[in-house]
């Protein structure tokens, strides 16, 4: 007797093919680690500069993952790295690079306009089976999402810097987000070596709605003079044992991402005080003085 067995659940799709919108610091690190744990990855940013200097911060970081992961044997190292660059290809043409995607993950500018102009081009171009996922640290994924024809496959994938480094991932799931795509989400954190936890879409998510007004703190603790930024930097990491003192941090996240987050929650909850940015933050930003990455912030960087 043939017996047969129905399934009640879709099947999974497995997510292969990973488009990467925005060359900046985290798509350049979401790309790296998708490519280095054999994904076919794409990765789009509309301003050549920008890709010439993200190739270089992916070798470069490749390297140093290399170097980690095989101390005592070289030559596997370097298949490594031309493994996980042979996987990955960069381009300047959006509509292109979501032909053959099984999932998009965005990382371009904290602006909801831009990233609806984006994701309503991309809901055109992609096939009907592609998911999308926002890196978005301050924007609601709901109100992202609220501009395609799919927002049941739309959901939040917030990583952190060094995305090579860092384990966690965050998974969000609107209250519209399919059971299916929140799963399949799931697995493709876990495929890309990531430790997942799922909260709400509720604004910071878990580690930004705590990390940001922990920064803004500490600024406006510098603000009001009350200690100098390494004793600041110091008393964190030697009081509390963070790996990083929250100036050297925000120096690290980069002053305008951090601004962006605070100023859109100021804007949602007014009364909240731990919203309302520092006036040194906000005098950085107009100085073009963002962090690490501009050699500049509370601290001078020489490399
Ligand atoms: N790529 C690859 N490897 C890297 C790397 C990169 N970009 N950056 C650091 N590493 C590796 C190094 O090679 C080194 O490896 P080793 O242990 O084999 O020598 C290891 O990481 C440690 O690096 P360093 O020795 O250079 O320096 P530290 O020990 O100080 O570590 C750090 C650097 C991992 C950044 C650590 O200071 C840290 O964890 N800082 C806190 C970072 C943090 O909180 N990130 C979250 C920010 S919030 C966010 O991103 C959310 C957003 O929405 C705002």
């Amino acid at each position: 007797i043939l017996k047969r067995s129905f399934s009640t659940t879709p099947s999974m799709h497995i997510i292969k093919n990973i488009t990467v919108i925005g060359g900046g610091l985290m798509g350049s690190g979401v790309a790296q680690v998708a490519a280095q744990t054999g994904h076919n990855v794409t990765l789009v940013d509309l301003n050549p500069e920008i890709i010439k200097k993200t190739e270089a911060a992916i070798a470069n970081s490749l390297g140093r993952v290399a170097k980690k992961l095989y101390k005592d044997t070289p030559e596997e190292g370097e298949k490594f790295i031309q493994g996980a660059k042979s996987r990955l290809r960069v381009m300047t043409d959006t509509r292109e690079s979501v032909k053959d995607a099984d999932l998009v993950v965005e990382a371009i500018v904290e602006n909801l306009e831009v990233k609806h102009k984006l994701f309503k081009s991309l809901d055109e171009f992609a096939p009907q089976k592609t998911i999308f996922a926002s890196n978005t640290s301050s924007l609601s994924i709901g109100d992202i999402a609220s501009c395609t024809n799919r927002r049941d496959r739309f959901g939040g994938m917030h990583f952190f810097n060094p995305v090579p480094v860092m384990k966690l991932l965050e998974i969000i799931k609107t209250s519209e987000t399919s059971e299916q795509t929140y799963n399949e989400l799931m697995a493709c954190g876990k495929a890309l070596g990531k430790v997942c936890i799922t909260c709400k879409d509720s604004p910071g998510f878990v580690v930004n709605r705590l990390l940001v007004p922990y920064l803004s703190e500490a600024m406006q603790l510098l603000e009001r003079g009350d200690a100098s930024p390494e004793d600041i930097d110091t008393a964190m990491k030697l009081g509390a044992g963070y790996p990083m003192g929250p100036i050297e941090l925000a120096d690290f996240v980069g002053h305008d991402t951090t601004l962006a987050i605070l100023e859109s929650w100021h804007k949602k909850f007014p009364d909240n005080q731990s919203f309302n940015p520092s006036i040194v933050l906000k005098k950085l930003v107009q100085e073009k003085k963002l962090g690490r990455k501009t050699g500049e912030g509370f601290y001078k960087y020489t490399k």
